[in-house]
């Protein structure tokens, strides 16, 4: 794939998260448009699932499990995959951690987790993969970002916090590596009913003394203006069409794809 040709093709790919949820319906879909994939995850049996849904397109995959927040988690997964590959085309920062608690409750556990995941390897994988990118001259790099980033959440701070950190990282990123024909963008996913999402509604339910959990969530699906939650495999065409579709003279974007959900 090179920048500036107007058309895009199949390249080799690295999807973080990629047992699960959103990434690996990212990762299934890129498969499918003929991409090697390479999927990082920290879930080994889950990731061996996934890898197998992959396989089915035909194409390369590799499966790399590795804690993301250890410190060369970020950027050992992008050497294995260059390795596997001979180059990488395209990162997706997919993998994610949110947990609730209340604003006056909040730990230094919590924080500490969330950043190393949402931001700090984030941030190593865009520094890991740019500075590949950069000596190809071409190469995208996506980061999953969320409407919490732009939105008062005291039982979410630390979550809402990092994904504003990951908007900051996108546009420093796009800025950094546009010189050197790589593109940095984010997209926004609305709610989507993923392991994540699960936890993390349950524990607010909790936290608002809900016992009625269904009557809860429909309460929560109704605010988002678009009127549904979103599936993963819809959220993922927006993923792939900026990592093979979207004109090249877009970056330091962020598409929301959520709905309306942030009303902005
Ligand atoms: N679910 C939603 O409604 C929603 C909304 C907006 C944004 N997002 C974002 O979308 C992305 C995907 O979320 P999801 O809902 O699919 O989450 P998920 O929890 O279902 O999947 C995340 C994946 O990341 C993996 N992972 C977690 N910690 C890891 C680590 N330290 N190292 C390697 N892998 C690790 C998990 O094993 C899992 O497979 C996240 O960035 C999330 O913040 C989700």
């Amino acid at each position: 794939m090179h920048e500036g040709s107007g058309r895009s093709h199949p390249g080799t790919t690295l999807v973080t998260g990629a047992a699960g949820g959103l990434g690996r319906s990212v990762a299934v879909g890129l498969a499918a448009r003929g991409c090697s994939v390479a999927m990082v995850d920290i879930d080994g049996k889950a990731l061996a699932e996934a890898a197998e849904a992959c396989r089915e397109s035909g194409v390369q995959v590799i499966e790399i499990i590795t804690d993301l927040t250890t410190d060369d988690g970020a950027s050992g997964a992008i050497r294995q995959s260059v390795e596997a590959f001979g180059h990488l085309d395209i990162l997706v920062n997919n993998a994610g951690y949110g947990t609730v608690e209340a604003f006056t409750d909040m730990t230094a556990a919590a924080w500490d987790r969330t950043l190393a995941l949402n931001v700090k390897a984030l941030a190593l994988g865009c520094a890991a993969a740019g500075q590949h990118m950069k000596e190809r001259g071409s190469g995208r790099i996506i980061n999953v970002t969320s409407p919490a980033s732009r939105m008062a959440l005291p039982n979410y701070t630390a979550y809402a916090a990092s994904k504003a950190a990951v908007d900051a990282i996108t546009r420093a990123g796009a800025i950094a590596l546009a010189p050197f024909g790589v593109r940095v963008n984010s997209l926004a996913p609305g709610m989507m009913d993923t392991p994540m999402q699960r936890v993390t509604e349950a524990q607010l339910a909790a936290l608002n003394g809900r016992e009625d959990v269904d009557a809860f969530l429909a309460e929560r699906t109704a605010r988002v203006p678009i009127g549904r939650r979103v599936e993963c495999d819809e959220v993922a065409k927006g993923v792939i069409w900026l990592a093979l579709d979207a004109p090249s003279y877009i970056t330091a974007e962020r598409l929301n794809f959520s709905g309306g959900l942030d009303r902005d």
